[in-house]
């Protein structure tokens, strides 16, 4: 199997954290996404493990909670002692409503609208990312108000290509975000918030992208990054407490990808950015690391019902499901690949190449292409895995479509996590 939290029962089923695919659809219905908490959690313990031996004391994970948003998963991440990267009030407040304390918050985004920099400010988020003079305007301006010292990050382009898909590549110097330092824009930018009376700034940030296999883009950061701070050092006598290289770790979606050892990363991480302090005669700074895809990612399985199934002779078969776009926008976003199978039937052969269609007026609404599963009739369970990352948290109402339900398994236990949409909720905001 694609993970080692899913296995096959006795009974020929796909079970996943110790629970029964088939079961759960029967008892929750279809669409359904699973989310094993188990791994989640194991997920998270690797990043932490990893930091703390290989690299300096105040060094954290940041989950970034756009891979998957929904109260219980702040919940997991305290416990788990993780802090959380959120990119608008409105994650901020679930987070809130789920107990998860303001100050382990760090606040991202290119485009922070002032209501929202107040609410993070008045709730007491315990670092902003920022990435506008804008922004810094505003916020030394209302912690001003507030008489409170905001403590922030710069986020900053390092300029590194990390050839992933363009539209989840970051780190280049053209791009909606992050202050570039090749042009200088960053020094003077550093320099602006040095001179600000109501924020401090801790440190320094940049992400290169997202689905990322290769260390190299991390250790090109660090080393963009740690020149950057001995030249500013030099120039100002700032030395961030903090250095954030973003998240991106890649996950295994087929069995093409490759499984990365993310605490050999890290560790290999720690020692290149020992050797480039040391050289640049700087202290190392607590390293932060923003993952998302990898402490869900692998956790997420999606099953969806077959409602049809149309061969077209010397052409593709669709296999059609109850979902689609709506539940799952990545093939139509960035024709990414899943691994996918029928979970009522997982020990049959693989050898159905089937085009899978979802169930919206548009000819783009595919979860996937040339993609092989057991041969399939009406009412298989379609599973398709590796959705624990930006499905739920990318879903939509498109066709008033309303959003599956997310069912979570500890333990082998299994309990609703997000309940499913109803036409009601469809309606709620419309006025009649
Ligand atoms: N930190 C920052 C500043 C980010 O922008 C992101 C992702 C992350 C951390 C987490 O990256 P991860 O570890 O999850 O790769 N919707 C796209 C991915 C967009 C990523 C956006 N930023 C997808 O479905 O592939």
């Amino acid at each position: 199997m694609l993970h080692s939290n899913l296995s096959i029962s006795n009974t020929g089923h796909l079970m996943i954290g110790g629970a029964d695919v088939v079961e759960l659809a029967v008892k929750y219905g279809t669409p359904l996404y699973i989310i094993d908490e188990d791994r989640v959690r194991e997920n998270c313990r690797t990043y932490l493990k990893a930091l703390r031996t290989h690299l300096p004391h105040g060094s954290k994970v940041l989950y970034a909670s756009k891979a998957l948003c929904y109260a219980g998963i702040f919940k997991v991440m305290k416990e788990e002692s993780v802090c959380i990267d959120i990119v608008s009030a409105g994650e901020l407040y679930t987070a809130l409503r789920a107990g998860f304390p303001a100050e382990n918050m760090f606040f991202h985004g290119n485009s922070k609208p002032d209501i929202e920099i107040e609410y993070a400010i008045n709730a007491g988020v315990g670092h902003f990312v920022v990435d506008s003079a804008e922004e810094l305007e505003k916020i030394d301006m209302h912690a001003g108000r507030m008489r409170k010292i905001q403590k922030v990050l710069l986020r900053v382009t390092p300029n590194i290509d990390t050839h992933t898909h363009k539209k989840i590549a970051t780190g280049t110097i053209d791009c909606k975000f992050g202050t570039p330092i090749e042009t200088g824009q960053a020094e003077q930018f550093v320099k602006t918030i040095l001179a600000k009376k109501n924020v401090r700034l801790d440190g320094l940030h940049c992400h290169v992208g997202s689905q990322i296999f290769d260390e190299m883009p991390y250790c090109q950061a660090a080393e963009v990054m740690t020149d950057f701070i001995a030249d500013l050092y030099k120039k100002t006598g700032w030395m961030p407490e903090y250095l954030n290289l973003g998240g991106g770790f890649g996950v295994r979606y087929t069995e093409e990808d490759p499984a990365i050892d993310y605490a050999g990363w890290i560790e290999r991480l720690g020692e290149k950015l020992k050797t480039l302090c040391a050289e640049r005669g700087i202290p190392v700074p607590a390293l932060l690391l923003e993952p998302g895809r990898s402490i869900v990612g692998d956790a997420g399985i999606t099953v969806y019902s077959v409602t049809g199934v149309k061969e077209i002779p010397g052409h593709a078969s669709y296999v059609a499901v109850d979902g689609g776009m709506t539940d799952n926008p990545r093939y139509a976003l960035y024709e990414a690949k899943y691994t996918m199978l029928l979970a009522n039937k997982p020990k049959k052969p693989k050898n159905y190449l089937c085009t899978v269609a979802g169930r919206c007026c548009e000819s783009g609404d595919l979860l996937g292409e040339n993609i092989s599963i057991q041969k399939p009739v009406k009412g298989d369970l379609l599973t398709v895995l590796t959705t624990g990352a930006y499905n739920y948290s990318m879903a939509s109402n498109y066709n008033r479509v309303p959003r599956p339900a997310m069912v979570a398994v500890k333990e082998g236990k299994d309990f609703l996590a997000v309940r499913r949409e109803s036409f009601e909720d469809l309606i709620a905001l419309d006025t009649l």
